[in-house]
Formats: structure tokens, sequence, C-alpha cells
């Protein structure tokens, strides 16, 4: 006896004859091999049980009193498309065999049943739908790929965001964002909050480099009455304002070394205590802390508690700069082309060859948000249906000129000369960050410059 699929186990059959003895020889059959079949000798109660139940697949019989085969085919098929369905005859004729795959039939099978023939059929029909939905999975993933809320990017950096804020959806462990300016961690934490099971209480910014010292407390904690000259009336603080939601604490490295430990406590306990007020008041509040300072250097430099940096830095995520997820950029231009449009009676652009490779070439200093300004100005400013350099910035237009159309001078000595100063000058003459837009080591910018004899500008 051949052995059948193992997962044919799974696989939800209904069987419908007037013919009892068939009915019962089949599920004998099925059920010795480990595979359940329901059955019915009534069309009327199949047509009842498919309404009640997906099942994978059926077998009918052609010739029922109540209803024929064919009718019940098409009746399933009308509710139920994803059902495949089996005519069982045993007046065989070709016709009928034509006329069921027509109406949306799978196959036929003849009687009397050949046993295998129906388990090779069954494990066709499972094997198929099995491809079917593993087909429609990808598509599903893929089609989130470029996207992940307002998220947009289909780098591998970005998807490992995507994967981060997936798989914490379901808690509210704290949260802490690093990464240049306008690299989108604003937007990571809303992205966060709304896609938590914290979506419905409320998400409150706090920018820690806005506020003074003493203010900063206060705004965070509250106060009482009298606390200090000013404080004419208890106030809740931030933190009370976000509870059972999500606090984003942005630029956390400004934070002053007293509010660090108070912060602290705040996130261990889950308690504070207002400015002036000797007892506590219990919070609930997820903490998600962004900065575009490297942590880590303001820890060596006693500026940051490391106690306060373990208890942030429970889910670390980084964002990537634009210069490092080129790949990103035409899909980001056209999200935010998409979005300006929303906004101006859907006039949709669309971007000259020319004018997207200057923008993929463009090292981007202020990362997304500076991308999103210039396709800002460039919708504007662009007068036909098609965005081109023209409706770039002079210094964009420029950098993508120096490295490919207008080109004369092909020295390679000369070009590298004036790389390296045109570098220089953007960065301000940090050797560091010039090394990276040119994409060498921070040695051979030294020995390139010693050896060119480039002074920095700085
Ligand atoms: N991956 C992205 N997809 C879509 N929009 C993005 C993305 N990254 C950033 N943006 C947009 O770019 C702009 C800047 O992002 P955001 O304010 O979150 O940056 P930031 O890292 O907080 O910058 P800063 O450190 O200067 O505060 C926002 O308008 C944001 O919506
Ligand atoms: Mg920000």
């Amino acid at each position: 006896m051949p052995e059948p699929h193992p997962s044919l186990q799974n696989c939800n059959i209904l069987f419908v004859d007037d013919d009892r003895q068939i009915l019962e020889l089949v599920q004998q059959f099925l059920l010795h091999r480990g595979i359940h079949v329901t059955i019915t000798p009534a069309a009327s109660e199949a047509l009842q049980m498919v309404a009640e139940t997906p099942y994978d697949v059926v077998f009918s019989d052609l010739m029922m009193p109540e209803m024929d085969g064919l009718e019940l085919l098409k009746a399933i098929k009308a509710t139920r498309s994803n059902t495949e369905v089996v005519i069982v005859t045993g007046h065989g004729s070709i016709e009928t065999a034509i006329q069921a795959l027509k109406l949306g039939g799978y196959d036929y099978l003849q009687k009397p049943i050949n046993f295998d023939r129906l388990t090779i059929l069954l494990e066709r029909i499972w094997e198929n739908k099995r491809l079917k939905e593993e087909n429609v999975f990808i598509k599903e993933r893929l089609k989130d790929r470029y996207k992940y809320d307002e998220l947009v990017g289909i780098s591998p950096r970005m998807q490992q965001v995507y994967e981060i804020i997936d798989r914490i959806s379901m808690g509210a462990p704290t949260v802490l964002i690093q990464g240049e300016s306008g690299t989108g961690k604003e937007l990571v934490a809303n992205v966060i909050h709304r896609n938590s099971q914290r979506r419905h209480k409320p998400f409150i910014p706090v920018n820690c480099g806005a506020i003074s010292e003493h203010l900063l407390e206060s705004e965070l904690f509250g106060h009482i009455k009298g606390a200090f000259s000013g404080a004419i009336r208890d106030t809740v603080g931030l933190f009370k304002a976000a509870d059972g939601g999500t606090l984003f604490l942005d630029e956390i490295a400004e934070i002053p070394p007293s509010l660090q430990v108070k912060l602290l406590r705040a996130l261990q306990e889950q308690r504070i205590r207002r400015v002036g007020d000797v007892s506590e008041l219990p919070v609930n509040v997820r903490v998600i802390a962004a900065t575009n300072k490297i942590l880590e250097d303001e820890i060596e430099s006693q500026r940051f508690r490391k106690d306060l940096y373990y208890r942030l830095n429970v889910i670390a995520i980084h964002m990537p700069a634009l210069r490092e997820i080129k790949e990103d950029v035409p899909f980001l231009i056209h999200h935010f082309i998409r979005r300006f449009s929303r906004k101006n009676a859907n006039r949709v652009l669309n971007v000259s060859q020319e004018a997207m490779d200057i923008l993929i070439k463009y090292q981007w200093p202020g990362n997304v948000r500076e991308l999103e300004n210039v396709i800002e100005r460039a919708y504007a400013l662009c007068v036909g249906d098609t965005i081109a350099p023209a409706d770039l910035p002079p210094e964009i237009q420029n950098f993508g000129e120096t490295l490919s159309v207008g080109e004369t001078n092909f020295n390679l000595k000369d070009n590298e000369i004036r790389l390296i100063r045109k570098a220089l000058q953007r960065t301000q003459g940090n050797k560091a960050e010039t090394a990276r837009l040119l994409g060498i080591n921070l040695s051979t910018v030294y020995r390139k410059m010693d050896k060119y004899g480039i002074q920095s500008p700085a």
C-alpha cells in the first residue's frame, strides 16, 4: 500500500455520495492511512457543511437524487472558491468531465474508485494548495518589504529595523535609537508606538536638549505647588501624562547628570517623585530614547551614566546614514512625491534618469530629512511633469556634474585633488568624515593631503 503524504492528515476532506456503501469504503480506506474524511449522502447537507467549514477538497458523486454533482460543484465554487472539487462518476463520459473542469472542478474520478488514484489526487491537490499559500505568503512579505508603516526602504539595514519593530510589538521594552541627524529616529519611535499594544495611549515626545536642567525635571516629573518660585499649582509631568503609553526622550545625551540618576530610578521603579513632593507616584510608561551622539563616547568622557545607558539600551536600533543605503533613495523619492501630490491635487511627477542619477550619487550629509527637503523644493519648482537636474539645488547639481555629466578634465590626479579638497570643505575639515565621504581610510586621507600638499580648510 502506498504511503500518503504525511501532512495529508491536516487536509480537510468531504465526500458526498448517495451510495452509503461507497461512503463507508472510502472512509475506511482513508482512516486506515490516518486521513480523516467527513461523509454525507445528501447534497443539500453537503452545501450546508461547506458553508460552515472551509474544506480543502470535496469529492462529489455525479448522479444524486436531490442535486447532481455539477450543480453542487457550481454552488460550492460560488461560496468557497478555494475549495477544490472532484467529480466522481460511474457513467464516465468525456463530456461530463469537460463540463466539470469548465465549472471550476479540479478533476474527475471514475467508479469503481481506484484508491491509489484517489490518494495521488489528494496529494496533488494538497501540494498545490500548499504552494499557492506559500506564494501568497511570499508575495505578502515582499509587498511589505519596501515599506513598514511610514518607514520606507528595501535595504537590508532597513529590513533589520522592520524586523526589530515587529519583534518587540507584543512587549514594551525600552529602546535606544542611535543615528545621525535626519535618519528617521523620531519616525521610528512613532512607528514603534503605533505598532505596539500601547497604540491607543499617548505618545509624548520630549526634546531633552531644548529645556534647561531645572525646568526639565519639573517638565518630566511634575511639581507641587510652592516647590519653587512660580510653582503656583500642582502640575503633572510628562511621565504621568504618558501613563500607559510611550515617552519619547529625544536627544537623551543632553540630559544633565543629576537628572540621569532620577530618570534611572523612574525607569527601574516605575515610580516618580514630583519636584517638591515627599511621596512617589506609580507610573506605567514605556520609554524610547534617541540621540545623534555616540552614547558610548559620552560614557567614556563621563558625560553619560553607564547604568542609565544599560537601562535604556535594552533594544538597540542603529539608523543607517542615507549614504549607506543608496538603494533606498529612489523609493524614498517616490514616497515623498506621492506624499506631496496628496497635498497638491494629486499632481504626480516623474524624475528624469539624469536627476535620479545625481540624487543617488549625492552623499546626503543631512540624510533623509535633506532628501525630503530637496524633493519638496523640486516638486515646487518643477514646471512640467518630470523633475530635471535644473530643479535640484545648485550644490547638488554640481556634485553630480563633477562626477558625471559635463566632465572635461579626465586627469585622475587633478580630479583626486579636487575631490579631496571638496570633501574637506563639505566636512569643514573633519578628516574622519572626509575619509567616509571618499570611501577611503583615514590614514589614506592624511597621506594624500601630505602628498599633494592639500591644506585643511578648518
Ligand atoms: N526611512 C524613512 N522613510 C520615510 N521617511 C523617512 C525615513 N527616515 C526619515 N524620514 C523622514 O525624514 C524626516 C527626518 O526624520 P526624523 O525627524 O525622524 O529624523 P531624526 O533622526 O529624528 O533627526 P534628528 O536627529 O535631526 O532629530 C522626517 O520627515 C521623516 O518622516
Ligand atoms: Mg529627531
